[in-house]
């Protein structure tokens, strides 16, 4: 009875890694190139200071809600993709780079369309959609000066060479479009305004826009099912406040379970849970 109750749980755990096993075997090796990002800008886990203060963090929040401050906040390393005219801070503009070389492999033509922008230029684009679509519109497809991800050097809209539904929701079913959001996260970037978000975003699907927050997170974000940036962006702040354990509670705990494993009757797995004492 003893051994039965305590092999009975490394029995299933064996049986269910056996069977994972060849799925694992089965998964596709991870692209040279997103590993290479990976291993780059690995990460810590973010504290509080850095969620809610830090504008030069890759998980800076920034909205309509989160406005920059000075408004005309500029990135101090911003680096020109190569190819473009255009420039992103130094790391995204490296994973892109990647990210683009992989999107070749896999025979998608993609362009660079907009990254980086200044105060004045978002200033300029959103005035031209609110000449064109009244406020209220304008607000649903473009952010205000001093509240769009572009001004931090962190995003990023791609779009097909063919300019075929070029910042439209139509990009989505695209081939490339579909690349992008099965292909994003290895590389750092998630699709920032989802099909579905408007509601927490406040913007429209966007499903050209990519933020880069770095691949750690990018890829913790996917496992999350957070949905979008804000869900996930509080996620961390809830965990960053949580304080870890001291070494004395540590210890405490420990010495607890000990006095634990050894009153009758035992609880220890690898001892066995004895019924017939
Ligand atoms: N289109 C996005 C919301 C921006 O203007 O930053
Ligand atoms: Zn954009």
């Amino acid at each position: 009875m003893s051994l039965f109750r305590a092999g009975l749980p490394a029995l299933l755990l064996g049986a269910s890694l056996m069977m994972a096993a060849p799925l694992a075997a089965q998964a596709a090796p991870m692209d040279a190139a997103a590993a290479q990002v990976r291993a780059e800008t690995k990460q810590k886990a973010p504290t509080t200071e850095e969620l809610t203060k830090d504008q030069d963090s890759y998980l800076a929040l920034v909205s309509r809600d989160h406005p920059l401050d000075p408004a005309d906040y500029k990135p101090k390393d911003l680096r020109t993709i190569p190819g473009t005219g255009m420039e992103l801070r130094k790391d995204a503009a490296a994973a892109l780079e990647n990210l683009l070389k992989a999107s070749r492999k896999d025979s998608q033509s993609l362009s660079v369309l907009s990254a980086y922008r200044s105060y004045d230029r978002q200033l300029s684009l959103f005035n031209g959609y609110k000449a064109r679509y009244g406020t209220d519109d304008a607000m649903r497809l473009s952010a205000p000066a001093g509240t769009s991800e572009h001004q931090i050097g962190l995003a990023v809209d791609l779009g097909l060479s063919s300019g075929r539904c070029s910042l439209m929701a139509c990009f989505g079913d695209t081939e490339g479009g579909k690349w992008l959001a099965a292909n994003a996260a290895d590389f750092g970037f998630i699709i920032r305004y989802p099909a579905d978000g408007e509601k927490v975003t406040g913007y429209k699907y966007e499903p050209w826009h990519l933020r880069f927050i770095g691949v750690d997170q990018s890829i913790a974000m996917e496992k999350s099912k957070a949905g979008t940036f804000e869900a996930f962006h509080a996620a961390l702040l809830k965990a960053s406040k949580v304080k870890p354990p001291t070494a004395a509670e540590i210890k405490k705990q420990r010495e607890s379970l000990l006095i634990l494993r050894f009153l009758p009757p035992y609880r220890d797995w690898s001892i066995g849970y004895d019924f017939a004492r």
